[in-house]
């Protein structure tokens, strides 16, 4: 672990959005956008922030200065779905959801009871989010107890704020990839005991999807929920259309797929559910009146030709939404490549995903669906201290562009459909710099 500097400055260009909305025609007067700013850190936590002038009677001559006059800071990104395990299968050929876990999925997830192997791709993953500014992510392990350690113990060794669970799973997948509802039970309670609010990681309940658990699992999943009401719980729902059926029949006696989980008491606010691509009318007021959380994955959704996600029902309905990569089935770790994704599952519904609104989602938007707004997602003081220091002009092209951005929304728009880990310069977890692009 990196030891803490007492206090750390940093000049430059920041944006954020500075309070959670409920509609996206709000974000642009939550904007703030401050040209030579400036933001003192101690102790992991944002001490102060405001323009470089008034700024100037807070330093001190002990102080470090990182200044990007050329640069623009933003919150780090946040990931609200992403399998670690599945880091070393992006770009599996040919399948949908069933064929593609079966074909590719559960055979790779099969070398983490392994320690050794888990420990060498946790730490590989970890930087990856570094690289590509996600400073906070909601991840799967696998059905191993130790893949869980494997990667807390590599975040923990940055500081990262990860959420993070052993996948439960008792059924329909290879046995050596299987527990039982009581195994998942103590498994899961050891892990939430041993990492649970442990410097600044925080545990997930994570049942793979209902096809995968027995309705005893499921039962034990909401018993352990019940038992720890603060820690999260992490699965997928309503992603592809012959799961859905797959999920009718095995469920008959509940109302449809989100039923399932709510009958075992899963939904709640601090509920994540991955993709909801294809959610029924009930099941989109359950998720509401909940206070249910949605991971939002478009690469994901459009490599395994899932569907397209209705964001703007989503904000009709009032119901929390975050963006997640889904690696492996998601194909890029960087949200720059999520956000280009997003704009064109949108526009192929006729619908508009604006800048600012990009930017929310990837950050403070993203800290609400996990629940943890109050901490993290914007520069307010008394924050986290997690940033991430972007290059807009990475690339030639995208230089020849941004000399020619009209004002920042247009710049950003520019670098959400162009980027990606070129143009993260700088990554700061808890106010130190644990990433610089060389
Ligand atoms: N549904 C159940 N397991 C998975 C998984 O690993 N990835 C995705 N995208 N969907 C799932
Ligand atoms: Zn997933």
């Amino acid at each position: 672990m990196s030891s803490v500097v007492q206090k750390t400055a940093i000049r430059g260009r920041f944006l954020d959005i500075q309070n959670s909305v409920s509609q996206a025609t709000q974000i642009l007067g939550q904007t703030r956008y401050i040209e030579d700013g400036l933001l003192i850190t101690e102790q992991g936590k944002i001490i102060w922030f405001g323009d470089w002038e008034a700024g100037l009677s807070q330093l001190t001559d002990d102080m470090r200065i990182d200044h990007y006059p050329d640069q623009l800071i933003v919150p780090g990104f946040i990931d609200t779905h992403i399998h670690f395990p599945q880091t070393e299968m992006v770009g599996a050929y040919g399948e949908q959801l069933l064929e593609w876990l079966n074909t590719y999925t559960f055979p790779t997830e099969i070398q983490f009871a392994d320690k050794n192997y888990a420990d060498k791709i946790a730490q590989f993953f970890v930087h990856e989010l570094l690289k590509n500014g996600t400073t906070t992510a909601l991840v799967f392990c696998t059905v191993h107890p130790q893949s869980v350690d494997a990667l807390f113990e590599a975040a923990e060794r940055h500081q990262m704020r990860l959420i993070a669970g052993k996948v439960m799973m008792d059924r329909h997948a290879p046995e050596a990839l299987t527990d039982t509802a009581e195994s998942a039970y103590t498994d899961s309670k050891a892990l939430i005991e041993k990492w649970h609010g442990k410097g600044r990681n925080l545990y997930a309940i994570t049942p793979r999807f209902a096809p995968t658990s027995t309705p005893e699992q499921l039962a034990k999943a909401g018993q352990l929920k019940a038992e720890y009401p603060d820690v999260y719980v992490h699965t997928h729902l309503s992603e592809n259309k012959n799961e859905i059926a797959w999920v009718k029949e095995l469920f008959p006696e509940q109302q449809g797929y989100l039923d399932v989980y709510h009958h075992y008491g899963l939904t709640g606010e601090r509920s994540v559910f991955a993709h909801c691509v294809h959610l029924e009318e009930q099941e989109w007021d359950c998720m509401h009146a909940t206070d249910s959380a949605i991971a939002f994955c478009p690469t994901s959704n459009l490599f395994l030709g899932s569907g397209l996600f209705p964001l703007k029902k989503a904000w009709e309905k009032q119901v929390k939404v975050g963006l997640g990569t889904d690696i492996g089935a998601g194909t890029a770790f960087c949200h720059l490549q999520t956000l280009n994704e997003a704009y064109k599952v949108q526009q192929l519904q006729g619908d508009k995903l604006s800048a600012m609104e990009s930017l929310y989602h990837a950050t403070l938007g993203g800290a609400k669906a996990l629940h943890l707004d109050d901490r993290l997602g914007n520069f307010n003081v008394g924050k986290e201290a997690d940033f991430i220091v972007l290059n807009l002009k990475a690339t030639a092209l995208q230089q020849l562009r941004q000399e020619r951005a009209k004002n920042i929304e247009d710049a950003l728009f520019a670098l959400f459909t162009m980027g990606d880990d070129r143009n993260i310069q700088a990554t700061y977890i808890y106010g130190q710099k644990v990433y610089e692009q060389v």
